[in-house]
């Protein structure tokens, strides 16, 4: 299926990879978008420029080794100058949804180490409120999973686990995580709140609620321009 979106998806990456500068330290994050970033850096420094790539996933990983993108393994104490990723979701104080490709984790991971987090999306990304066009992700230990759908629901927080791609089992993060999508039974007008009050809840690794980290969004539109949106008291 043709994604109607690819075009403001590249338009947004390739202005976010004009960013980088020679001799950066870069986090990549993971999904279409990103997958768009990582071939605009490919061919924005054929020969590496110097960079230091660290992936979010096993998957962005991978496109990058094979566009000859320079990555390695994260290592102790790294932090990055620059992070770009993709959403699902942002509200217009820039706080996003993240992890509908399961990669939630080692994304505000890698987010939290980065000086500037440059988020990269199409129009159809930005909402009103968080959880109004998507799940929210919470990644969480498989022990503890079935305890939790019902925590979650008692306090009118219903949860689905994500089923694996093939239909075969759970779907399984890079850490071997499960993942359960939240849907909030109103409307989300605390993201904050909420990801603290899921944090509360023993097997909770991580949430796909990331507030007050983006710094900047870039909006690909379908004429190629790119609108830019930054944080109000970015770092
Ligand atoms: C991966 O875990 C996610 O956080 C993605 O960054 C997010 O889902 C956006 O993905 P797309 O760019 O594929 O829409």
């Amino acid at each position: 299926m043709v994604d109607p979106h690819e075009a403001e998806k590249a338009a947004a990456a390739r202005a976010a990879v004009g960013r980088v500068q020679p001799g950066m330290r870069v986090a990549l994050g993971t999904g279409t978008t990103a997958a768009h970033a990582v071939s605009a850096l490919a061919a924005r420094f054929p020969d590496g420029g110097g960079l230091t790539c660290v992936a979010s996933s096993e998957r962005t990983e991978a496109l990058a080794r094979e566009l000859h993108v320079p990555i390695r393994a994260l290592a102790a104490g790294d932090r990055f100058d620059l992070m770009i990723d993709g959403a699902d979701e942002v509200d217009p104080s820039l706080s996003l949804t993240k992890g509908g490709g399961g990669a939630l984790f080692r994304e505000k991971y890698l987010a939290r180490r980065s000086q500037q987090f440059l988020v990269i999306v199409d129009p159809s990304k930005l909402v009103e409120h968080l959880g109004s066009r998507s799940a929210i992700p919470v990644e969480v230990v498989p022990y503890a999973r079935d305890s939790l759908l019902a925590e979650l629901n008692g306090r009118g927080l219903p949860a689905t686990v994500r089923p694996a791609a093939d239909g075969k089992g759970t779907f399984r993060t890079d850490n071997g995580l499960e993942v359960l999508d939240v849907r909030p039974s109103g409307v989300l007008e605390d993201p904050g709140r909420l990801d603290a009050e899921l944090h509360g809840f023993p097997g909770v690794v991580e949430t796909g609620l990331f507030v007050g980290l983006a710094n900047t969004v870039l909006i690909g539109r379908p004429d190629g321009s790119v609108e830019e949106r930054r944080a109000r008291g970015s770092r």
